[in-house]
């Protein structure tokens, strides 16, 4: 995308960055990601419904409390932009060519006002999906506690050396009995180890001091970069300058700042992350897949006291539906909802008591649920955002119904299968209590009345009484189907045509 643009975007999208704040979070999306063999951007796959990057955001901004938010775009920066969304306190920084993870943060910084650039920088990197406030949160007030000048937050790597391919946190060997055992002395890049000679020890200065390694050591080191780091805006501005791009992939690492730090005296801090799920991030499906299971399993974990789960693997509850269904039990609201296997359900939800959603139903939208409504296999509720569809009390509403917009349920129905209700914002369906559908219906923006029952009708726009027979039962309304339009359009075929004998000839 031409860079003109590309800034055309960007200032739509744009919100004001807040000089007050203290603090900004500088979210590093720009990369190629081509591990991941997708045509999307690697920011955009999705942990749980939601973006990589839109996550990492959010925990950024909410564990840093009010924090601006600087997210560095570059390939597919349209697709990225739009789908992070304008935000307030958040701008957008665009890194024309991926010179690297240090560059990516020179252009988010070069974008900023001073006064910005010289409060508290967070770095993050946009694919570590399963990143939580809290987790952002504790590194907050670990780097504030250090009292200093940069501070990394590490994670343990439990798998085989050779498929590690996160930088490695050197630091300074513990049986070396000088105060400086245990500092972080570089992050060496997995490529870089690899690239060096397996018989030469590689040696690094430390205050003076050089210690050697070799290239199985180093590979052999579990703690490794997350990607998150923290700055003191003001020594991050003097130094990012200096790096350079002497490394086997030629690009201007951020992670070098930790030796030129080193160097210059300033001083350098790392914290283990205290669950590594937080930190992991994805280079390719597998992992995607796995980070997308956590995530399944705390949404399950957290909800697994209050909703009835056939299946804890098979279900998809968005984000604002379980921490609602959680508020709801914490208010001491009865809940006591059942979710079939395959029940997926993305929107905005009430929930009555009660209520039964059986295997595979699809629900999407704004829908509220009374007490007690009972949703079969397979049935499809769905609304644009700016419709609602309700279903009082009892109703039940049978297999593979599909049941969509504009549209009000009474109490103690029965829609029973085979049956399709749709209203539209011009024709709502509106349908009162104790109302019976039969199966093979077709109903469009119609109004029934309270205990009508209808068998195999098609009714488009149409308003249903109800009256009763002379024992006083609900008299049906049967095979209501409208007069035929377009007949001229519909010819009969010969029974002699080829293509229309079965089984084909040849
Ligand atoms: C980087 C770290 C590595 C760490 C790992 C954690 C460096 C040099 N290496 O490696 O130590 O263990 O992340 O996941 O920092 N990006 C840009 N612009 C660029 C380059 C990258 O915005 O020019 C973004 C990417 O989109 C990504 C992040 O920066 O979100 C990290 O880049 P990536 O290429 O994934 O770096 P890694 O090789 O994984
Ligand atoms: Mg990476």
């Amino acid at each position: 995308m031409p860079k003109q643009d590309v800034t055309e975007v960007i200032q739509q999208y744009n919100g004001e960055l807040n000089p007050e704040a203290g603090a900004t979070a500088i979210i590093l999306a720009a990369g190629h990601g081509k591990r991941i063999k997708s045509q999307r951007s690697k920011m955009l796959h999705k942990i749980w419904g939601k973006a990589t990057v839109e996550r990492v955001s959010n925990a950024a901004r909410k564990g840093l409390s009010g924090a601006n938010v600087c997210i560095v775009v570059g390939i597919k920066a349209e697709s990225v932009i739009k789908t992070v969304g304008k935000r307030d306190q958040q701008v957008f920084v665009y890194q024309e060519e991926q010179n690297g993870t240090g560059h990516a943060v020179q252009v988010a910084l070069d974008a900023m006002p001073e006064f910005i650039q010289k409060q508290k920088i967070y770095v993050f990197p946009g694919d570590i999906g399963l990143l939580r406030d809290s987790t952002v949160k504790s590194f907050r007030e670990d780097f504030r506690d250090s009292g200093k000048d940069m501070m990394v937050l590490t994670g343990r790597y439990e798998g085989d050396p050779a498929e590690n391919y996160y930088g490695r946190i050197v630091r300074v060997p513990d049986d070396d009995q000088n105060k400086n055992a245990g500092n972080v002395i570089k992050i060496m890049e997995s490529k870089d180890i690899q690239a060096l000679d397996s018989d030469e020890p590689y040696p690094l200065e430390y205050d003076g001091k050089t210690y050697e390694f070799s290239r199985q050591e180093l590979l052999e080191i579990p703690e490794f970069n997350t990607g998150v780091f923290a700055f003191n805006g003001v020594p991050l501005n003097e130094n990012i300058a200096n790096l350079d791009a002497n490394n086997v992939q030629g690009e201007l690492y951020i992670t070098d700042l930790i030796g030129i730090f080193n160097r210059k005296g300033l001083s350098v801090g790392a914290v283990t992350a205290l669950e590594n799920r937080d930190v992991l991030g994805f280079n390719n499906k597998a992992v995607l897949k796995e980070m997308n299971s956590l995530y399944q399993q705390d949404v399950y974990n957290q909800l697994k006291n209050l909703v009835r789960f056939r299946d804890p693997d098979d279900f998809f509850i968005n984000d604002e539906t379980a921490e609602k269904l959680i508020q709801m039990d914490v208010n001491g609201t009865t809940l006591d909802l059942t979710i079939g296997k395959g029940v997926y359900i993305n929107g905005k939800f009430e929930f009555g008591a009660g209520v039964e959603l059986k295997d595979g139903a699809h629900i999407t939208g704004n829908v509220e649920f009374g007490n007690n409504v009972t949703i079969h296999k397979g049935v499809e509720l769905s609304t644009y955002p700016d419709q609602t569809l309700t279903i009082g009390d009892n109703t039940i509403i049978f297999q593979d119904n599909i049941v969509k917009g504009n549209t009000s349920i009474g109490s103690q129905c029965r829609i029973e299968s085979g049956v399709n209700v749709t209203g539209s914002d011009r024709y709502p369906t509106r349908i009162g209590n104790r109302v019976m559908i039969k199966g093979t219906s077709y109903i469009f923006g119609s109004i029934i009345e309270e205990n009508a029952w209808i068998e195999h009708c098609i009714l488009k726009a149409k308003r249903v009484h109800c009256h009763y027979d002379r024992n006083g039962d609900v008299a049906p309304v049967r095979y209501v189907i409208p007069q035929p339009e377009g007949l001229d359009d519909v010819e009969s075929i010969g029974d002699d045509r080829e293509e229309y004998t079965w089984p084909p000839s040849n």
